[in-house]
């Protein structure tokens, strides 16, 4: 940046020296002291110099006048020393006052030319002018030649001082002396004006004798002369000589050309010749040190020559003066073009230099933009994965919230069956040792299942504090997980699962943390047996894969573990999508660190079951860092639970009419526990959840308890897939749930459930419910039966009074078919005769063939009383084959005969 101002700089001074490049053509200063200029002689000396100046553009003169002043001539000439002038022009007043001024400008190296008047000495660079003794030699000669015999002559001199004055007196006196007959009458002191000469002519002509001639040595005087004869009648009689011969108005040429004076003799004024002269000093010429002007006599024989040249040079010099202005004015305009043009440049460098900036500063202003756009992408990266990382966090909150939900959920139903366990051990008389220990026993394995639950837990904390260090001992792989085996067998047996146990013959040696590894065998054949249905299979295996591992395959044929969710099911808090089953989900993970620990792996398959591979290491050269014992302190392993087979359920005689309940259950302990407390007096009947719709649809229980966390389907979709099928729809459902928050609450109600208890559960609390719900629904079909003829008419939501309007409307529609059956019927609504029956029972209490026989008799007895058709008639028109038998119903139904009613 500062280098490119630096170029804009040098390039604006460079355009304004440009501009200024005229002044660099110095000129020349020529300084001109004038003696005066009251005449036209010195006027048009000025001005043949300025004319001849004006021609050499190198030159510059300035002209003072010092106004016949001696002392102002001097005080000028100091002045152009002191300016330094490059040459000084001098015409002398006088000639000694002036000639020290002129040394000083010689010695102060200024050439210095002296024109007209002479100065004392010859300490100048060159005079300039003409032969003034030969001036008055001409004149006096003019004299002689114009005259006869005796002539007396008058002369009148310039100012006394004055070069010219006493040289022209000089030439001219010099040739009158000598000459015969002529006499120089008498000089008069003149000072080259015209006033100068009046009084003493006047007096020279009133008392001497008239001369014949007077020579003035300017026009000037002469002319005033001509006056003083003409006023004395005198001028015919006197031939008057002049000096000067300037052309124009009262010049010598025109006094001659008209006659008052016989002659004037040229005197050049040397103007335009001293610039020429300046000029040559200036270029380093050597000049002469003399140069004189020539001149000539101006008489009526040449006047007229005379007058035409000077015209003609006057002409010239005018149309040179004019030709000059021209120039001047156009140099004028040429300036202020070029200065304009300049200017003009000057400012187009300005703008281009501008553009150029300006291109920068876009270019400057892009490259930041792109370097912002980019910041800004960075950002925006970074803010996104801020955002990604803050969802991860939610998302492990979440789950370590669920996970935690869900383990203290876990604790609730082992505590349940505890506390309901000791509640009936309190609560009975007459106890029966059987029962008896199958409820410690559920004490004591539920207990210990908590005591697990927290194992996990606090094993859970030490692995993730890093605390937990294998004990390794040495152990043979296959008597371990043989004795594992054995403790699952009876368990998979009552659970009708095949399972198997393959090793080969030969033990094989491992060193390894029995307590841990027991835990992980134990997790991974509980999931096992959790997730694999009545009649499955499970297989354990064990194979020397290579010379320095052992691998062991437990593979079931459960519902298996989605491929995408593989790795994940290791992760802690989390289970796989399709498992529902309560649990804290650190089993796997826990089981996993420890078989890393002990330098293992374990990696699982899912194919039409779910398999996992765990390697581990023979050998100890892999746990050097733990506590290895080499000595086998024998068999330590501790069973995991005790499997307690339920006590029989004796034989209880029911009723009949018992009504039935479906307990839908996934933990056999509390499901088998809940059907021992039911079966004295209702009919029980228990799902694991599998199939439970199904089991719930083929029975119509009166009455369902139902769990929420279920493996199939939700105790939630259950219970609004029952709610929502006519067949089921009437059935009061209890949810027995751990889960007691609000919106589980809601949702259960949501989805139809009659009543919401919450685990651990007071069995008399469950009981009174159970009956409740019975009792309203008793109620409700008390309603349903003492309405059924106005249900028809009325308007109701409730789907129980839809379908009995629906079934109404069918059975009124079909009344006079005799043929008309239950079967039929079923037909209409969509369901089964069995669900028909039982719905119908259920809702009514009484059975379907029973109620269309029941509306038959109704509509009879309508008919009876409002219309006049005959017995036989009416028997027909509501579906009896035959008068007799409708007589026999409807006296039994109503109590007295058709005819009777009719009465
Ligand atoms: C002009 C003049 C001329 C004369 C000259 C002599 O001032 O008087 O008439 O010839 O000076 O220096």
């Amino acid at each position: 940046m500062t280098l490119f101002k630096k170029i804009i700089f040098l390039l604006l001074i460079l355009a304004i020296c440009s501009c200024d490049s005229e002044t660099e053509n110095t000129s020349f200063r020529i300084g001109f002291s004038q003696a005066m200029t009251t005449d036209n002689w010195r006027r048009q000396m000025n001005r043949s110099m300025q004319v001849e100046a004006s021609l050499h553009p190198g030159l510059h003169l300035e002209i003072k006048d010092a106004q016949n002043d001696v002392q102002r001539q001097i005080g000028q000439i100091e002045n152009f020393i002191k300016q330094g002038v490059d040459v000084l022009i001098v015409s002398p007043i006088q000639s000694q006052p002036i000639t020290p001024v002129i040394e000083k400008a010689m010695n102060s190296g200024i050439p210095t030319i002296v024109i007209d008047r002479k100065i004392e000495g010859s300490n100048y660079t060159s005079y300039i002018g003409a032969d003034n003794v030969e001036i008055g030699k001409n004149a006096a000669n003019f004299i002689l030649s114009h005259s006869n015999g005796e002539i007396e002559v008058v002369e009148i001199t310039g100012l006394k001082g004055s070069s010219p004055a006493y040289e022209r007196s000089e030439g001219f006196t010099s040739v009158i002396q000598n000459a015969n007959g002529v006499k120089l009458a008498s000089q008069i002191r003149g000072d080259w004006e015209k006033a100068s000469v009046k009084k003493e002519l006047e007096y020279i002509l009133d008392s001497i004798k008239t001369p014949d001639f007077i020579f003035a040595h300017n026009d000037r005087m002469a002319l005033g002369a001509w006056e003083v004869a003409r006023s004395k009648n005198l001028e015919d009689d006197i031939k008057i000589i002049g000096v000067d011969g300037l052309f124009g108005p009262n010049g010598g040429i025109q006094l001659v050309k008209e006659g008052l004076l016989t002659a004037t003799i040229l005197y050049p004024t040397g103007g335009g010749e001293a610039i020429k002269l300046a000029d040559r000093i200036l270029s380093g010429e050597n000049v002469p040190k003399n140069n004189i002007l020539s001149t000539v006599v101006i008489d009526s024989v040449n006047v007229n020559i005379m007058q035409n040249q000077f015209n003609r040079i006057n002409q010239q010099q005018y149309d040179i003066e004019k030709q000059q202005e021209i120039i001047g004015q156009q140099l004028a305009t040429y300036r202020s073009q070029s200065i304009l043009i300049k200017v003009m440049i000057g400012l187009s460098v300005l703008l281009f230099i501008l553009g150029l900036w300006a291109a920068y500063l876009v270019f400057k202003l892009k490259r930041s933009k792109r370097k912002l756009e980019i910041n800004n992408k960075k950002i925006k990266t970074q803010r996104n994965q801020i955002e990604t990382f803050a969802e991860k966090l939610q998302i492990i909150n979440e789950s370590k919230i669920n996970f935690f939900t869900a383990l203290s959920h876990e604790f609730k139903t082992p505590l349940s069956l505890i506390i309901s366990s000791i509640e009936s051990i309190t609560d009975r008389e007459n106890k029966n040792i059987q029962e008896f220990s199958y409820e410690t026993s559920l004490i004591v394995n539920n207990s210990k299942r908590l005591l697990r639950l927290i194992d996990e837990l606090l094993d859970f904390r030490k692995l993730e504090s890093g605390n937990l260090k294998p004990r390794p001992v040495k152990t043979g792989i296959i008597g371990f997980l043989q004795n594992i085996y054995e403790d699952f067998k009876s368990e998979a047996l009552r659970k009708s699962i095949q399972l198997e146990f393959k090793a080969p013959g030969n033990e094989v040696e491992v060193y390894i943390d029995r307590n841990m590894m027991d835990k992980v065998f134990y997790n991974i054949l509980s999931n096992a047996l959790k997730f694999t249905p009545h009649n499955g299979k499970i297989l354990i295996q064990i194979e020397e894969s290579t010379s320095n591992s052992v691998e062991i395959r437990i593979k079931d044929s459960g519902i298996g573990i989605p491929k995408e969710e593989w790795e994940q099911i290791f992760d802690p808090f989390r289970q796989a999508s399709n498992n529902a089953r309560p649990s804290s989900g650190l089993g796997l993970y826990i089981s996993k660190q420890y078989i890393e620990l002990h330098k293992g792996k374990i990696e699982v398959y899912s194919h039409q079951g779910s398999e996992f591979k765990i390697t581990i290491l023979k050998g100890d050269d892999h746990l050097k860092e733990y506590e290895v014992e080499t000595i086998d302190p024998g068999n330590t392993y501790q069973k995991q639970f005790e499997t307690v087979s339920p006590p029989e359920i004796g034989e209880v005689t029911l009723p009949e009419n018992a009504e039935s309940i479906l307990i839908i259950e996934d933990n056999p302990d509390l499901s088998h526990l809940l059907s021992k407390k039911f079966s004295k007096r209702y009919k029980v009947y228990l799902s694991d959840g599998r199939k439970a719709v199904e089991m719930a649809l083929d029975l119509i229980p009166d009455i369902i308890i139902c769990d929420l966390n279920l493996p199939e389907k939700s105790g939630f979709e259950i219970s609004r897939e029952l709610k929502n099928d006519l067949r089921t729809s009437h059935i009061p459902t209890i949810i027995l749930t751990a889960l007691n928050d609000e919106e589980s609450r809601l949702k259960a109600l949501k989805a139809g459930a009659d009543a919401y208890i919450t685990k651990p559960f007071n069995f008399e609390i469950l009981l009174e419910s159970l009956r409740t719900a019975l009792y309203n629904r008793e109620k409700l079909r008390y309603y349903y039966t003492n309405r059924i003829d106005r249900i028809a008419d009325e308007n109701f939501e409730d789907s129980e009074q839809q379908f009995l309007k629906e079934l109404n409307e069918h059975i009124q529609n079909n009344l006079k078919d005799p043929d008309f059956s239950v079967e039929e019927l079923a037909r209409l609504l969509k369901i089964s005769r069995v669900q028909l029956y039982r719905k119908v029972k259920a809702l009514l209490d009484i059975s379907i063939s029973e109620y269309i026989n029941e509306q038959r008799l109704r509509k009879a007895r309508h008919l009876l009383k409002d219309t006049s058709l005959n017995i036989s008639e009416i028997a027909y028109s509501v579906g009896f084959s035959s008068p007799g038998y409708f007589s026999t119903s409807f006296k039994n139904k109503f109590g007295e005969s058709p005819k009777q009613f009719r009465k």
